[in-house]
């Protein structure tokens, strides 16, 4: 059943608040902790159904997962040590927990079938299924269309491989990685511009034997050496910049606002929207930086500001791949165009993110355009007219997006469905409604 959601113009925004873990780091820390022997211990996991679907796959696989004291532990059964499960393997909505997967069964002499709903039934897994064929994954699929459900088979003898990555994509990365710790030898990831680093991060501090080669003009070359053995550690998630980016943005358009948010991931890696917010005028300080366990974090101070249009070039999108609905959104507000290039890959993600944002923007009255399939141009008036209703197509960062335009438009907007945004961010409405967010 779909659940409407109506955002009114708000007051301004205040106080402090912690946003729930990062999701990529949530997959990977409950994955290398199934590989892992020993007890894995993660503080601050995010507990959203994307990461509950990775949780149970590794649980139907054979590691133990409890949660404990506040934290979830994870008994792992060793690199190669897992089982066949019982029943098909269901990955909900996320993409992330799928391919990650696909390259840990890779790695073992099992048949699997892998599925999700309907939205991550239409996703490419042709990416994933190729390097992994390549080292020794058996389907039937055809590679070049292969989407869920979908029957794969692994083996304990894979081979490794140097694998360049013809799209800019993390998620087939780390599955190449992980799929590489259970073949002899060093198996390398070639990626033509940084994409985010948490795999290789998280298997250095899990004992793995990892070397990064830079390759220039932000190429660089990942190995992992094989016949690996990971050891069970502690891990502390950081707050999701992702999840950050709505609170950052619905301050950034409400006049006198003042919030700060705590404990946020700053991997490089991921840090291409506070970068492009900063050269719009954006009032963002960064207090107290630290590092917890491998990844720097600090406390965003965002101040409500006047912004202008600019241009986002292609090499910033893997730092910011999951923030350009929102920062579209933004552009809405700020004074003159914002081109942002190079999003070919927003077509594929939980929905074609390319085509709803032009097509939400629109419909608040917004100039929005698609050009020659990777660009997106909006034309900032400083303000929205909003008054619309919003298609959100099965997308949770389309939801999001949309609710934080509403905070800041002439009229309210209303989107058509929330029930997505529990895949990522279940307390987005009581966050946002905690800095003085106003929602009927
Ligand atoms: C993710 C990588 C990105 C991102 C996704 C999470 C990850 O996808 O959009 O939300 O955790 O590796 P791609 O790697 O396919 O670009």
């Amino acid at each position: 059943m779909k659940q409407p959601l109506t955002a009114s113009p708000s007051a301004r925004l205040s106080g402090r608040i912690r946003v729930p873990g990062d999701k990529s780091i949530s997959h990977r820390a409950l994955i290398m902790g199934a590989l892992a022997t020993g007890t894995t211990r993660i503080a601050g996991l995010l507990e959203a159904e994307d990461v509950m679907a990775t949780a149970q796959a590794v649980a139907a696989l054979g590691a133990e997962v409890e949660r404990s004291n506040g934290a979830v532990a994870v008994k792992g059964q060793g690199v190669g040590g897992l089982r066949e499960p019982p029943a098909a393997l269901d990955f909900g909505n996320s993409g992330t927990g799928s391919r990650l997967m696909l390259g840990v069964v890779a790695g073992h002499d099992m048949q699997v079938e892998f599925t999700g709903d309907a939205s991550l039934r239409r996703r490419p897994m042709g990416r994933v299924l190729a390097p992994l064929a390549a080292m020794g994954l058996q389907t039937d699929a055809d590679e070049d269309h292969a989407t869920l459900p979908l029957v794969v088979r692994g083996t304990c003898d894979l081979l490794p491989i140097v694998y360049d990555l013809p799209v800019p994509s993390a998620q087939v990365k780390s599955a190449v990685l992980l799929a590489g710790l259970h073949a002899p030898g060093r198996t390398t990831v070639v990626e033509p511009v940084a994409v985010r680093d948490h795999t290789e991060r998280m298997l250095i501090y899990f004992g793995a034997e990892i070397s990064v080669e830079d390759r220039g003009a932000g190429a660089r070359a990942v190995t992992v050496c094989g016949d690996a053995e990971l050891h069970g550690a502690s891990i502390a998630v950081p707050g999701d910049p992702s999840s950050a980016a709505f609170m950052i943005a619905a301050s950034l358009i409400s006049p006198g606002s003042d919030i700060v948010v705590e404990n946020v991931l700053l991997n490089p890696t991921r840090s291409g929207f506070i970068q492009t917010l900063r050269e719009m005028g954006a009032r963002i300080e960064v207090l107290d930086r630290r590092d917890e366990g491998g990844e720097p974090v600090g406390d965003l101070r965002v101040r409500a500001s006047a912004l202008k249009g600019v241009r986002v070039p292609p090499d910033r999108a893997p730092a910011m791949i999951d923030e350009y609905p929102v920062l579209a959104c933004l552009a809405a507000f700020a004074e003159g165009e914002t081109r942002m290039e190079g999003l070919a890959e927003l077509k594929v993600k939980e929905s074609d993110r390319l085509a709803a944002t032009a097509a939400g923007l629109t419909a608040c009255g917004v100039s929005a355009r698609v050009e020659d399939n990777d660009l997106l141009i909006v034309e900032g008036r400083g303000e929205v007219k909003g008054g619309a209703l919003v298609k959100t197509l099965m997308d949770h960062r389309i939801a999001m997006a949309f609710l934080t335009l509403g905070l800041g438009a002439r009229a309210p907007v209303t989107v058509d469905d929330t029930s997505m945004i529990a895949t990522s961010f279940p307390d987005f409405t009581k966050l946002m409604t905690k800095l003085g967010a106003q929602f009927a």
